[in-house]
């Protein structure tokens, strides 16, 4: 900082510069190493350099806007300019460190003792039945409650949260750290986004597992309070690397009023038993069309979500309960297709107040590992 400007002092121009967030990183400028130097000189001209974490960052023109506004914001500033730099390699390495609490070595952050993240892996047997809709809405009601957020898109095939969300660039690479792209506050990786131009793609298992790995450790998530992670259709491979690599996280069960649909997201949920994971409830989705006079037609049969939440319960020996049934409402898909969710874009609409009503319940499950399941399975003897 150099100020030559007589009432413009240094500390100053560093308060206003600490006001602008790196818009992936979500911290201010100042304290990522990003301003290279600043000054005003008498005249009250400002002039700032700023490094990106790489060159071509999809950020830099969100970056650009905001530090000029912020050196306009200083009493006295007349004038103020910003040139981009790139960081040094060594420059990168240090920020990662730093984002990395001091730790060079990737893990899995959320399968740290102690940590205290809540992941919740959205689950459903039969595809279509809204998995990602849910997901995409849940991210949004909890972070507009204040809450941080993070989602994981795990499905390879269906790559559909980006869109939902509204999420319209990539991520940035810094070296072997993944900056996630935020929508709506919500910090967004897809599987999807790592696969070339769209290629439909046959990944085995294990490319799976390691996939997703790598995605829960080397995307920098910062401290959430939630994950959500919207799981493929199925019991397949992506639900027990989950459980293998997050033991703690607790599954959302997703289902439709119709029968065939509950058994199988009965059988989707029973795998839980096996991986001893917690089943947190199960959601009801397109439970109903609501008629413009009022009486609700039950479009897809009626008490799917009950029958699973009851079979579960019997299976895991531990209560689970109904979380909540989102009626069949035109605004939900609506949201997703213009990447506003529905909860925030209509927050009046049918569909929009349960998912809300889900998401509140959920917030409201204590943080930390209080209550959590601690895998222990009973014994025989
Ligand atoms: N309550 C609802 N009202 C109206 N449309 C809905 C509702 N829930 C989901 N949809 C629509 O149904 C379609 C399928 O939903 P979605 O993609 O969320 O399901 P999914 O379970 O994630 O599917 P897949 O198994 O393919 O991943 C989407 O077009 C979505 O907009
Ligand atoms: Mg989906």
């Amino acid at each position: 900082m150099a100020s030559t400007h007589p009432t413009i002092t240094d500390e100053m121009l560093r308060e206003a510069l600490s006001t602008v967030i790196d818009p992936e990183i979500r911290k201010p400028i100042t304290e990522l190493g990003m301003v290279e130097s600043a000054e005003v000189d008498e005249a009250g001209r400002a002039h700032a350099t700023i490094l990106l974490t790489v060159s071509g960052c999809p950020m830099k023109d969100t970056l650009t806007t905001d530090t000029e506004k912020a050196l306009r914001g200083i009493e006295g500033v007349t004038e103020a300019r910003v040139t981009l730099g790139v960081m040094s390699d060594e420059q990168r390495a240090d920020l990662k460190t730093m984002l990395r609490g001091g730790q060079a070595e990737r893990e899995v952050p959320f399968a740290k003792p102690g940590s205290l993240t809540r992941v919740y892996a959205i689950a459903s047997g039969k595809g279509g039945v809204g998995k990602s809709s849910v997901t995409a809405n849940l991210a949004a009601a909890l972070s507009e409650q204040g809450l941080k957020v993070g989602v994981v898109d795990a499905d390879i095939y269906g790559f559909s949260i980006p869109r939902m969300l509204g999420v319209t660039h990539q991520p940035t690479q810094v070296d072997d750290m993944i900056l996630p792209p935020v929508a709506h506050e919500v910090k967004v990786i897809s599987i999807g986004m790592f696969v070339p131009g769209n290629q439909p793609v046959v990944w085995r298992g294990p490319m799976l597992h390691r996939a997703l790995q790598q995605f829960l450790a080397d995307v920098f998530w910062g401290d959430l309070d939630i994950l959500l992670l919207d799981l493929p259709p199925g019991t397949g491979d992506i639900a027990i690397s989950i459980a293998q690599l997050i033991p703690t996280s607790e599954i959302l069960v997703v289902t439709t009023p119709q029968q065939a649909a509950a058994e199988v997201a009965e059988r989707a949920g029973s795998i839980a038993a096996q991986t001893h994971q917690r089943i947190v409830g199960v959601i009801e989705n397109m439970s109903w069309l609501e008629l413009p006079d009022g009486t609700r037609q039950e479009i897809f049969g009626s008490g799917g979500g009950q029958s699973v939440a009851d079979s579960l319960t019997r299976t895991i020996g531990a209560p689970v309960p109904l979380l909540g049934q989102i009626p069949l409402d035109v605004t939900l898909r609506e949201g997703a297709d213009e990447g506003t969710p529905v909860v925030l874009g209509r927050p009046d609409s049918p569909a929009a107040v349960a998912l809300r009503g889900i998401a509140k319940g959920l917030a409201s499950r204590s943080r930390g590992l209080a209550g959590r399941s601690l895998g222990l399975s009973p014994s025989n003897r």
